[in-house]
């Protein structure tokens, strides 16, 4: 069984994140989607609205949703995981990864870090820019999965322009 863990923000889900948990699943048995539950800061979404969200977007066999907190390794090697996931969309995100990559082999040496390319389609999508656009009016629609979407418009109304 070899499991691994997907670690994020999730605040909102892209279809960017959906295309990695996809990617993941045919390399590991189990992908567990962990949500970090961080009280400094500020998200758009609950943890408990992401986990829903999440749930209800990726209803695979295979996929586990949860939450952390504290060290991303000290979760990881309790739930027995062989290895982080993370996805790369350009290269502009490689020299943080890097570094967190780095950082988590030597906290952690028995967990690898896998990065997976998403694809070219979805390489320019961000929850940060996600939420932007929804929260000026503009639409989301294909780059989100549509409970995202539905709950970014009951957040700030329907977009203006034409999809
Ligand atoms: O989707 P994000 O916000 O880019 O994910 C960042 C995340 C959650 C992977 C990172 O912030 C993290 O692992 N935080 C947990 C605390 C931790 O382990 N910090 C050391 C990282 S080297």
């Amino acid at each position: 069984m070899r499991r691994a863990i997907y670690p994020g923000s999730f605040d909102p889900l892209t279809n960017g994140h959906l295309d990695i948990i996809e990617r993941g699943l045919r390399l590991f048995d189990e992908v567990v989607v962990a949500i970090l539950v961080n009280q400094s800061k500020q998200s758009l979404f609950s943890v408990e609205e992401r986990l829903e969200i999440i749930r209800h977007a990726a209803p695979w066999p295979g996929v586990r949703v949860d939450t952390f907190d504290g060290l991303l390794v000290h979760y990881a090697a309790a739930q027995g995981a062989a290895a982080l996931v993370r996805g790369i969309r350009a290269v502009s995100d490689y020299e943080y990864e890097l570094q967190m990559a780095l950082m988590n082999r030597r906290l952690e040496p028995n967990v690898e870090t896998v990065f997976l390319m998403s694809t070219e389609a979805y390489s320019f999508v961000s929850s940060r820019l996600v939420k932007e656009v929804a929260s000026l009016g503009g639409s989301v629609a294909g780059l989100v999965p549509s409970v995202v979407e539905e709950r970014l418009v009951a957040r700030f109304g329907r977009s203006s322009t034409k999809e």
